[in-house]
């Protein structure tokens, strides 16, 4: 939670005029998710979502994404070895896990990927993600 030290006036100025408390939270998560995407997910996924070469899918305009939301939340904090198609091309490079993450980072890096580049414009609440990780196989 990166700007947890912004007071709620703080925030208002930060994030442009006052928009609804939900607007507020969707964009908190959001920057937060982008700053924690840039230091734990960037250096593989790159800075703009589109991976590296045939090593690192790309999650900018990935189909895999799109579809297999749970199973992200769960490889984002437990790493990812099976043989994934993205866009029709196959990645069997294993994706380390981060046990440092704790559900709230999840939460804010899934909105931070969903709205950039998953067609999402909703939270993934930290309460969700929560849930979804206990049943993580
Ligand atoms: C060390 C490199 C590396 C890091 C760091 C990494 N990934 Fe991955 N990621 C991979 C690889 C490799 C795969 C493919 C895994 C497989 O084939 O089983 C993958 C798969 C994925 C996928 C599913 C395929 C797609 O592109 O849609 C998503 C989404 C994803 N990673 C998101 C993330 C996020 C978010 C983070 C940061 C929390 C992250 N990754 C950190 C290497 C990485």
């Amino acid at each position: 939670m990166l700007n947890a030290y912004y007071s709620p006036l703080a925030q208002c100025l930060l994030l442009t005029a006052c928009d609804s408390q939900d607007e507020i939270k969707r964009k908190q998560y959001y920057i937060d998710g982008q700053a924690l995407y840039k230091l734990h997910c960037a250096n593989c996924h790159q800075q703009n979502g589109e991976g590296l070469a045939g090593l690192y899918p790309p999650i900018a305009g990935s189909d895999f994404l799109k579809k297999n939301k749970e199973l992200v939340l769960c490889s984002m904090r437990n790493g990812l070895k099976d043989t994934i198609v993205v866009n029709g091309k196959t990645y069997r490079q294993p994706m380390p896990a981060n046990a440092q993450l704790q559900a709230l980072d999840v939460a804010e890096i899934a909105t931070y990927i969903y709205n950039e580049w998953g067609d999402e414009k909703t939270i993934t609440d930290v309460k969700t993600v929560q849930k979804v990780l206990e049943d993580c196989k």
